[in-house]
């Protein structure tokens, strides 16, 4: 038996930052050592929402994949394409949209959640789902082609992406009972991942304006860190405060620090001993070490332009001879030959 396939993707988002490096890459990074992994960039998914915004898509791409190589992911080992270069996926998106009812559609979360905070939608209401994009309400069809076109096995994604791969075990049921069976029915591949905070306490986002990019220079990675919110009740430099209410020590030096800096940590900071500029200090010291390699390969990838492009492009015809094979397994048991 050859090693079970891992496949996972990411709309073209551009610069990674922190909250990515933590609760997607390093785990990406580690399970290619297991998998036959396929990672790749999902720039038909990101029309699905910014189909009137496609200038930056091909340069995001680049961005992403430089960003997903400096953390670690080798292309030697991995393959790691675009998600357009292999029409295989369009192909088989078209198939599977044949037999989804759209019911299994209109009532996904995910989908729903994302309508509504784009204010496609009003409410909840399956009917409401109507008002949206055939393509929008489509993309887990896409998403279970993306995944079932190398016959996936594990699927590592956030919660939210659950329902999308419950769709794609339902979609390959139903495919393997109505023809013959080809695929297998994946697992969403849910890892512990800690909650990642932006400056401003939110979620880290680049649309919130509240992230550490992985690329960044350090001295603003540091000044960026340094003027990160802490627990509210620290107004004053001699206002107690605790660890638990405070974002960067959630987020960062309970990733970062060692046993005893956390514990000098707690009790400074609830007897108010340690300001909150030293307290960030010493994590920000563990942050830039930790980035330092990567920015280093980073430098030498951007000191090859052609690097990025290369490695798609081998990522593309790889992928492509695998999701091929599929594709002919797929005509052969539907009757389309
Ligand atoms: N929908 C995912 C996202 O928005 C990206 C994605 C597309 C994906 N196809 C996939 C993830 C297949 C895992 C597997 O982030
Ligand atoms: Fe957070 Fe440290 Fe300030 Fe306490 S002292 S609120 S843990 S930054």
């Amino acid at each position: 038996m050859s090693a079970p396939v891992l496949l996972s993707g990411f709309r073209p988002t551009g610069r990674l930052h922190l909250g990515h490096l933590h609760g997607t890459l390093k785990n990406w990074v580690r399970l290619q050592a297991t998998y036959r992994s396929f990672f790749f960039v999902a720039d038909w998914h990101a029309l699905t929402t910014a189909f009137e915004h496609t200038e930056g898509i091909a340069q995001s791409t680049r961005e992403m994949v430089a960003d997903w190589l400096a953390v670690g992911l080798d292309p030697e080992r991995s393959v790691i394409f675009r998600q357009s270069a292999v029409l295989e996926h369009a192909e088989l998106f078209l198939m599977f949209a044949m037999i989804t009812p759209t019911p299994w559609l209109l009532r996904n979360p995910t989908v729903k959640e994302q309508a509504r905070e784009l204010g496609l939608v009003t409410s909840d209401d399956d009917s409401e789902m109507s008002k949206i994009n055939f393509g929008h309400l489509g993309y887990p069809v896409l998403q279970a082609a993306d995944i079932l076109v190398y016959k996936a096995n594990k699927v590592p994604v956030g919660l939210d992406q659950v329902p999308h791969v419950e769709v794609t075990r339902e979609i390959a049921r139903r495919f393997n009972h109505l023809y013959k069976p080809v695929f297998p029915e994946p697992d969403a591949l849910l890892s512990e991942v800690p909650k990642i905070s932006g400056l401003d306490g939110r979620k880290m986002s680049k649309s919130y304006n509240n992230a550490v990019f992985l690329s960044e220079p350090p001295k603003d990675i540091d000044a960026k860190l340094s003027r990160m919110m802490t627990d509210p009740r620290r107004k004053r430099r001699n206002d107690p405060g605790d660890p638990k209410d405070c974002p960067a020590y959630q987020s960062f030096h309970k990733i970062y620090c060692t046993p005893d800096e956390i514990a000098t940590i707690d009790a400074g900071c609830k007897s108010a001993s340690i300001g909150c500029l030293d307290c960030k200090k010493i994590m920000i010291k563990h942050v830039l070490a930790d980035l330092e390699p990567i920015q280093a390969r980073r430098r030498e990838i951007d000191a090859k332009p052609s690097l990025v492009d290369d490695v798609i492009a081998d990522g593309n015809r790889r992928a492509q001879a695998v999701a091929s094979q599929t594709m002919n397994e797929v005509r052969e048991a539907v009757g389309l030959v």
